[in-house]
């Protein structure tokens, strides 16, 4: 399906590994008697959007799946005699340390593995726990207007979304290398300019299943070399550049996923390991590079040029 083996990161690692962290510390009785928090049903989808459906996703069909659809669990807890905060507690009970032993759906544990722990806020499980009493999920009409709700992701969307991945990935990477050039000079901060260890796990880059990565039509790692696609858009960028124009990112469309890419240009930091060597670049530091990247292309830039592109991966919803 894809075009382009990403070097990134499997995001579902990073949600097993990192989000146990814990400073919520309400206990399931507490949830319990919160009998009366409103219900705010937007609020509530955005986060079932963000924060369940990437596993419980009722839009896949079940090899495709990570989980059962939330329409099944709410089948399986729902009782006619039951309050909406013994509801909401019971669902909160499994989600907040979910093991084996409490599973109520043992084919789901044998087929998917039991549910990872991760941390929520108790806040956001109320709401999505609450939605999920208020609304009978299983519904024809509650999937009619789920599905219209998700076709709303428009291409601008993605531009935007992926931006803030760009701009995210950026950022991490400008302070890393900032941080090891202040620390241990341009010979120790070399390895800093490598966008590989950069963990995207902010919920948006989880759901959409973002994989960003940099290329560049003058690669340092020939790993990085632009793609024939990736060519023709740097190409005119270029031109673009060269003609005073403003450059703006732009999307493509295939058929379950949408790339976004946007430019990277030069500023004063990058010069000592992309500039002129000799006069930016020193000597020293050109034989480093050249002993680990022999076929190094990525020097003699100035100030403010095109250096390469932010490609970012998002998979449709
Ligand atoms: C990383 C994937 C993942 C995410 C994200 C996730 N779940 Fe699950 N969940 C699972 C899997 C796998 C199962 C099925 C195995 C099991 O029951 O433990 C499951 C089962 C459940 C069950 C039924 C447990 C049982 O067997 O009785 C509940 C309730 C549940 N999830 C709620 C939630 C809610 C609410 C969210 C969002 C706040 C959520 N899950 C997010 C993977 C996930
Ligand atoms: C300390 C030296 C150093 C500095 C400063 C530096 N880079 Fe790099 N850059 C490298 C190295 C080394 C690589 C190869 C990384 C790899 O193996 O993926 C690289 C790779 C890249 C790539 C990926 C494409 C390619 O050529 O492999 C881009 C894009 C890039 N740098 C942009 C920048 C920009 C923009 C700046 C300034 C904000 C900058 N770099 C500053 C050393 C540096």
């Amino acid at each position: 399906m894809k075009p382009i083996s990403f070097i990134s990161i499997v995001l579902l690692f990073f949600m097993s590994t990192s989000l146990t962290s814990c400073s919520d510390t309400a206990t399931v009785e507490e949830l319990s008697s919160e009998e009366s928090i409103p219900a705010d049903d937007e609020n509530a989808l955005a986060l079932i959007d963000s924060k369940c459906f990437l596993c419980h996703n009722s839009n896949l069909d079940a090899d495709a799946r990570l989980a059962p659809p939330l329409s099944e669990i709410r089948t399986l807890y729902y009782r006619d005699d039951m309050s909406r905060g013994e509801f909401i507690a019971s669902i909160a009970n499994f989600v907040k340390e979910p093991t084996k032993e409490i599973a109520l759906m043992s084919d789901a544990v044998s087929k998917y593995g039991v549910m990872p722990k991760q941390h929520y806020e108790t806040a956001d499980l109320q709401i999505i726990a609450g939605y999920m009493y208020d609304n009978d999920l299983s519904s024809d009409a509650w999937y009619t207007m789920w599905n219209s709700r998700q076709a709303k992701t428009t291409d601008s969307d993605y531009l935007k979304q992926g931006k803030e991945i760009a701009l995210a990935t950026k950022s991490v990477l400008g302070q890393n290398l900032m941080q090891a050039l202040q620390k241990e000079g341009v010979m120790n901060a070399l390895e800093f300019c490598t966008v590989r260890a950069i963990p995207l796990t902010d919920s948006m880059s989880v759901v959409l299943n973002a994989k960003v990565k940099r290329v560049s039509d003058k690669p340092r790692n020939p790993m990085n070399a632009a793609s024939k696609e990736e060519l023709e858009i740097m190409n005119r960028y270029n031109v673009q550049m060269k003609n005073k124009k403003t450059i703006q990112p732009e999307i493509k469309t295939y058929d379950d996923y949408v790339v976004g890419y946007y430019p990277i240009e030069t500023n004063s930091m990058c010069l000592q390991c992309h500039g002129k060597v000799g006069k930016d670049v020193a000597l020293q530091t050109d034989k480093m590079i050249k002993k680990y990247y022999p076929n190094d292309k990525a020097t003699g830039y100035a100030s403010n040029e095109l250096r390469g592109l932010f490609v970012v991966e998002m998979q449709k919803r």
